[in-house]
Parts: C-alpha cells; structure tokens; sequence
C-alpha cells in the first residue's frame, strides 16, 4: 500500500515537472483558450458582474507639433497613446506558469474598447497601433498606439503673432455610456507635460506651454458619457513674424512720415508715397494668407495694418491736394499774366496819342529811344515797336511781384495744409501706437506674465 502510494506520488510529480517543464506561452494561452477562438474574451466586457464598470486609463503624450493651419482651423500633432483596463478574466498566478509575469496577446482575440476622438480631422491611416495587447498577471491590459492626429480647434488670433492656442482633444468611448466604461489617466497631467517636452521630436514655430487633463460626465441622450479632455496649449513663438511683417511696416510708416521733409518738388515725393503704400500692399497680401477670413473678432495685426495703409493712403491724398493747389498758383500766375498784357494792348488801342507820354514814362528803362514824339506815320511804327520792348522789360522785372502777391494764397494754403497735415498724422501715429500697445502688446505681456 505505502509503496503504491509512492509510485502515485512519483507518477504525480512526474506528470507535473513535465507539464512545468514547458516554459513557453502556449501554456498560458492554452490555459485560457486562446490558441482556439474564444468567443467569450472577444465579445464581452470583460467583468465577472455586468453591474461594474471597466476603468479605461488613457493616457496621451504629445511628442510633436507640425502644423497648425490657421486657415483651416486644425493642429496636425504627434501623439502617443496608451491605453489600460482590467480584464477580469485573463489573470494567472505566475508561479504557476514558469514565473511568467507578461503575455502578449492579438488584439483581434480579445475585447478592447472602443475610443475615439470627438475633434478628430484626420484622414484614416494616420494611425499606427500595436498589433498586441499586453496582458499582466493581475488582468491588466495595456495597448499602445501612435498616430499622426489632426484635430479642429477653434484658434483665437486676436494677438498674433503673440497667441497661445488653448485646444481640447476630448476622448470618450463610442458605444459605451458612463455606467460601463469609466476614462481616466494613469499618470497625472505634470508628469504627461513633463515627459512630452522629453521627448518632443518637433515643434516647428510652436512651443508645448501645458497639458492638462479633465475627466467630465455629461448627459448625452438620456445616458451619461464619460469624457476625457486633453487641453493642450502652445504658443507660437512669434520673431519671425515681428522681424517680417510688424517691424517692416512701422518701417513704412515711419519712411512716410519723414517723406514730408522731402523737396518739394511735387512728382518726387508723390511717387516716393506710392512706392510706400505699394510695399505695404505686398505685406498685406502675406498677411492675407496666413490668417483665416472667418474671423469674428478681427486680430489686432489686422488693424494695425488696415489702420496703417489707411493713413499712407490719406498722406498721398494730402500730398495729390498739395499739389494740385501749387497747379493752380502757377496757372493763376500765368492767367495774370495775359490779362496784364491785355490790359497793355487795350491802353495800347485806346490812346494811340497818348502812346508818347507812355514811353516817356518809361523813358530810365530804354534812354537812347526818348526823343520828342512827332505825327509823322513812320515814327509811330517806331513808338509802337518801342512801347513793345517796354511791355517786354516790364514782364520781365516789374510783373513778377506783382503776380506773387496776388497768387501767394494758393502757395501758402499748400504750406499751411502740409504742416496742418503733419502735426495731425504725427499726433495720430502716435497715439495708435498707444493704442496698439495697451491692446496689444500690454495683453501679451498680461497673459505670458
Ligand atoms: C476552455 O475550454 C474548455 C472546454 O473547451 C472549458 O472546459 C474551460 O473551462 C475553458 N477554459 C477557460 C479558461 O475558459
Ligand atoms: C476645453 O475644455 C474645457 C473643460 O471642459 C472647457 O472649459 C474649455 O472651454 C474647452 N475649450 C475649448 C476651446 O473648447
């Protein structure tokens, strides 16, 4: 008897050293049916009672920036993703199976659950996910997956360059309803941030500020869904845009404002204003394709420029006044001109006897030509070519005072209107840029600081 006992307990040993002597995972996976289609893991919430909910933990890391299109409205990003819940089934005692602590496992033969993205953009095929899922002792299951993600966000532009986009990346589970699956993180959001600035492969023109994490439950059709809000936030680092476009158009404004000591001479300083107001166009159109047109509240770089081509437009307009009032002197002056000569000749018809006294007035001018007047036809072809060269002389010398008092007025409007202008485009530049620094750059400063 007590040697049949031995031989049992021999034999027992025997079968279970053989049986442990096979250290591979097919023992595991034949341990829990896997090898063969297990409907049941595939199928079900993996919980023992329907009442409890899975704990899904998710946890993202954002290791890349690559394009944010403010046209569109959309961050293509980088992101990590690493999801873990329990299932309630696949657990072992590891010293029962050679000590293995770790099974991978397709993800085709068991449940996983169905996360999504609600902003989610992107093309399908952007992502690229392990095709195991990592089983530990204690059930606990892991998934990996990276993907090329790009999501809708509403950007605020009001103080590009200098903005920082808060955007939501908000994960919740298609089918199930907060009473079944429950999203959550492993770690927390210091960590997440920390290890994604680690790791960060590229950011481009954009700088990760934080991550942050919200869980919420919100109503949805008669049930409640559990949320899961990533809230990134990154700022765009702004010199290239203030060495491009904000630094060379107060260029401008300030080339046009000292065009205003430039020589009078009205074509000169009228193209130069146009050649200004050109440029600013062109940087205009490179502002145009950066910044989207459904914009409610205008960005404050758009009103810097609109306010700027405004006032280099005006200027031109002041200079064309200008010198359309310089056109007009000079046309009066040569209007004054001829009605002086008319006056002349008409003196000149009236009194042909008088013609004699008339050059004698004039006698100092042309001395050698005073001789005593005679009635004699012949000397009157003479007198007449004299009284000639006497209007000639006074055109010449006398005239132009006279014509300079009276058409003055247009000269000195012009001035006046040039300095007027002056004085109100210097004051107004001014205070602009007042404003432009209380709502723009003192925002900034708020909002970084
Ligand atoms: C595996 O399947 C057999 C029958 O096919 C069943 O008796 C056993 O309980 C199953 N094991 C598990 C872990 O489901
Ligand atoms: C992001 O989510 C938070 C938390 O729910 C919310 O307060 C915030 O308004 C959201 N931001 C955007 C841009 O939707």
């Amino acid at each position: 008897m007590a040697a049949l006992r031995t031989l049992a307990l021999l034999a027992l040993t025997c079968v279970s050293s053989s049986q442990t002597s096979d250290c591979s995972y097919s023992v595991l996976l034949e341990h829990f049916n896997l090898t063969e289609t297990n409907a049941l893991l595939e199928m079900a919430r993996p919980v023992k009672n329907w009442t409890a909910s899975t704990l899904v933990q998710l946890d993202m890391l954002v290791y890349g920036i690559l394009k944010v299109d403010e046209k569109s409205q959309t961050v293509t990003a980088h992101i990590w993703l690493s999801i873990r819940w329990t299932n309630e089934f696949l657990t072992w005692n590891p010293s029962d199976f050679c000590g293995i602590d770790s099974l991978s496992i397709p993800r085709s033969k068991v449940w996983i659950p169905d996360i999504s993205i609600q902003e989610d953009a992107s093309d399908t095929g952007t992502v690229q996910k392990s095709p195991f899922v990592t089983v530990s002792p204690s059930g606990t299951m892991n998934v990996e997956a990276r993907q090329r993600l790009t999501y809708t966000c509403q950007f605020n532009l009001n103080l590009f360059p200098f903005d920082t986009q808060n955007c939501n990346i908000t994960y919740w589970s298609m089918s199930g309803n907060a009473r079944s699956i429950m999203l959550g993180t492993v770690n927390n959001k210091t960590t997440l941030s920390f290890i994604s600035e680690r790791i960060m492969i590229t950011q481009g023109e954009w700088k990760l500020k934080s991550l942050d994490i919200s869980q919420e439950i919100v109503p949805y059709d008669g049930e409640h869904e559990s949320k899961l809000i990533y809230m990134v936030s990154f700022e765009r680092k702004p010199m290239l845009y203030v060495i491009n476009l904000i630094f060379p158009l107060f260029y401008l404004l300030v080339l046009d404002l000292a065009s205003f000591f430039i020589n009078e001479a009205r074509g000169e300083k009228l193209s130069f204003k146009v050649t200004v107001l050109l440029s600013i166009s062109l940087l205009l159109l490179i502002l145009q394709d950066m910044l989207p047109s459904t914009e409610e509240n205008l960005p404050m770089i758009a009103i810097y420029f609109i306010t700027v081509f405004a006032l280099v437009g005006l200027s031109v307009l002041e200079v064309m006044l200008v010198s359309f009032l310089v056109d007009l002197e000079s046309q009066c002056s040569e209007e004054a001109r001829s009605s002086e000569d008319v006056r002349v000749d008409v003196q000149l018809e009236a009194e042909p006897s008088a013609e004699a006294a008339g050059v004698e007035e004039k006698g100092p001018v042309k001395p050698e030509k005073s001789y005593r007047p005679s009635d004699r036809p012949g000397d009157r072809d003479l007198l007449k070519l004299i009284l000639d060269e006497v209007k000639a002389a006074r055109q010449g010398a006398g005239k132009p005072d006279r014509d300079k008092g009276k058409s003055r007025c247009y000269r000195k409007l012009a001035y006046t209107i040039d300095i007027v202008y002056f004085v109100f485009y210097f004051l107004t530049v001014v205070i602009f840029g007042w404003i432009m620094y209380v709502k723009w750059i003192k925002q900034v400063i708020l909002f970084s600081g």
